[in-house]
């Protein structure tokens, strides 16, 4: 359908190779007609393309081109002749081409911004060049100016992507939420959609990406009657710097800028892919040498990213990348389609090699996810010290020095150099035996109430199937005016329900520790039973871990007046907890430290 109009397939193509249709003469003007071309014809708000078409006994320098009856008559002053079905080369001017892509393709991102911005405004007409601007039908406050600046340069900062396509009129009706109401019909129909927006119709050229525009400046917001107009700039592109002055000691540093460097670039990835399909495999390695040597024509423009100003270093040096890889795809792509069919038969049909994906470890996963849980309801994750004084991991939480409770946790003791009368008292450090010890340090910061969640690494010393040296534990602390019972039981409930299934919830069992009073063991109902007892759990619930009603003793270390304020605490091993989510029965726990992928990669 577009066949003969190349520049709407593809808008980066520079030449074409291609017959002359008709050519007519009025006064100095010549009107040429080509079987195909890449020249854009004034409309739709975009400028005329201008260029060269070459034969062999003649050249039009084009001016201007218009489309009649879906084909691109192309005008200008003819040097020497030109013959019907002749061969031509038709090329168009490249710098101000690609100006009029940025300018087109900035209208568009302002466009989504404004109907974004003040939506039911409907777009009346539009214009490029010295005083570009977009025309609605509708009022716009002109304070909205630096808005509407700043949102669209963000959505050049996000590069994002353009991408066009052809479409019947139906398919145009039912895609886009509006159709100009004089849609020109002998041009083909194309729809434009620029990533994360509807799609809109577009028969101008388009940039690849929104990042190739530029900083965009909206210059006014003017009102006449219900018409508004907004209009925009854009810098233009420098001077294009001449294929011949492309070596490192003519190229003008000081004027080297990022679209310059485009430019540049542009020129030899579109030489190099000419010259890469025309030469055969054996010269191949010359041409690289060529290029990319140590004196390469490519190599040399490299070096030339040190003479760009620094904010554009970093775009510059990601357009080397591209360049590169798309250089090195085409030179591979040239040697394989010179390769013995037979020795490179593969199955196109086999599935592709996918390239390993990790994934977090399964204990930061069961972190992650308990955290955002509790957070939920108003708990923040906090961290707490994992190598503690002893005071914190046990005197503070109602155990001194000596009390039998403290053997229940076997707890590694850090050496340092203590005289024997330190010894004998409390001031020892420990790697922390749970999570207990943020209790007390939490209370210390001072602010009420209190809703913590530590997680945190422990360590006793304890190894075989199913204890570990360190492991992790998940401990929660509620401090407020009026806690009760049944506030702790509505918050592991929650807990529960979230992490495990609707249906599934908690019940208390008395129990002891230290540091609450009174304190519980917590049972979750079992989930294939949902508590009447199975096979599996026996007595239809499964211990979950500790928890309690805080220690007024504990609140006086902390320094809360513990006939002011009460609270719950809880404490549960992480690991545990998670295991019993998946229903996975470890034979041994240690399988989760030690660091075997494929134990790991079930997970
Ligand atoms: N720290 C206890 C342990 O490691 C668990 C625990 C029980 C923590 C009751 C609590 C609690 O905060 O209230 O076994």
């Amino acid at each position: 359908m577009a066949g003969n109009l190349l520049y709407l397939s593809d808008s980066y193509q520079k030449s074409v190779k291609t017959k002359i249709l008709a050519v007519t003469q009025k006064g100095k003007q010549t009107f040429v007609m080509l079987e195909q071309t890449v020249f854009y014809p004034e409309g739709g708000g975009q400028p005329s393309d201008q260029g060269l078409i070459a034969g062999s006994n003649g050249k039009l320098k084009v001016t201007h081109c218009r489309l009649v009856s879906g084909n691109v008559v192309h005008e200008g002053m003819l040097k020497g002749t030109f013959t019907e079905h002749e061969e031509v080369t038709a090329q168009i001017d490249w710098t101000l081409r690609f100006d009029h892509m940025r300018w087109h393709s900035a209208r568009h991102l302002l466009h989504e911004v404004v109907t974004q911005a003040i939506p039911g405004l409907v777009p009346v007409k539009g214009e490029h060049g010295t005083h570009a601007y977009i025309e609605y039908q509708g009022i716009i406050n002109p304070k909205l100016k630096n808005r509407l600046e700043t949102e669209t340069n963000m959505l050049v900062a996000e590069d994002r992507q353009f991408a066009t396509e052809f479409v019947t009129i139906d398919e145009l009706k039912e895609r886009v939420a509006w159709v100009p109401e004089k849609l020109r019909k002998n041009k083909p129909l194309r729809i434009l959609t620029i990533a994360g927006f509807a799609p809109t119709p577009d028969g101008g050229t388009q940039v690849k990406s929104s990042g190739e525009v530029g900083p965009v400046r909206v210059t006014a917001i003017e009102s006449a009657g219900e018409l508004t107009r907004i209009y925009y700039a854009i810098d233009p592109l420098p001077e294009p710097v001449k294929k011949t002055t492309r070596s490192t000691e003519n190229v003008n540093t000081q004027s080297m800028t990022l679209n310059s460097f485009r430019t540049l670039l542009i020129d030899i990835e579109n030489e190099l892919f000419e010259k890469i399909s025309k030469r055969a495999v054996h010269e191949l390695e010359a041409l690289q040498v060529e290029y990319f040597g140590s004196h390469g024509q490519a190599t040399e423009l490299i070096k030339e990213l040190r003479n760009l100003p620094d904010f554009e270093r970093k775009a510059a040096g990601q357009l080397v990348n591209e360049f590169k890889s798309s250089i090195q795809e085409a030179f591979i792509r040239r040697r394989e389609s010179q390769t013995p069919v037979n020795s490179q038969w593969f199955d196109v049909s086999l599935p592709g090699i996918k390239p390993p994906q990790g994934h977090l470890h399964i204990v930061s996963q069961a972190i992650m996810e308990i955290t955002e849980i509790f957070s939920r309801i108003g708990f923040t994750r906090v961290r707490h010290k994992e190598v503690d004084w002893d005071e914190y991991a046990f005197e503070k939480l109602n155990m001194p020095a000596h009390h039998p409770a403290r053997d229940e946790w076997e707890t590694f003791f850090i050496e340092q150099p203590t005289t024997n009368d330190q010894r004998r008292t409390t001031k020892k450090i420990v790697l922390t035996p749970h999570t207990s010890n943020g209790q007390v340090r939490e209370m210390e910061k001072g602010k009420l109430p209190i809703r913590m969640i530590n997680i945190a690494k422990c360590y006793r010393r304890q190894s075989d199937v199913s204890h570990v040296p360190m492991f992790h534990q998940f401990e929660g602390l509620y401090i407020d005016y009026h806690v009760s019972i049944g506030n702790l039981k509505g918050v592991f409930d929650f807990f529960v329900q979230n992490f495990y299934g609707e249906k599934r919830k908690t019940r208390l069992r008395p129990y002891h520790f230290q540091f609450t009073e009174p304190s519980f063991e917590v049972d979750i109902n079992c989930g294939i039973c949902l508590g009447k007892g199975c096979k599996l759990c026996k007595s239809g619930w499964l211990e979950l871990g500790g928890a309690g009603m805080v220690h007024p003793n504990v609140l006086k270390a902390g320094k809360i007046n513990p006939d002011e304020y009460n609270g719950f605490a809880f404490g549960w091993g992480a690991e545990r907890t998670y295991m019993m989510k998946s229903g996975t029965q470890l034979d041994d726990i240690r399988l989760l430290y030690n660091n075997d992928l494929r134990f790991l990669e079930q997970f």
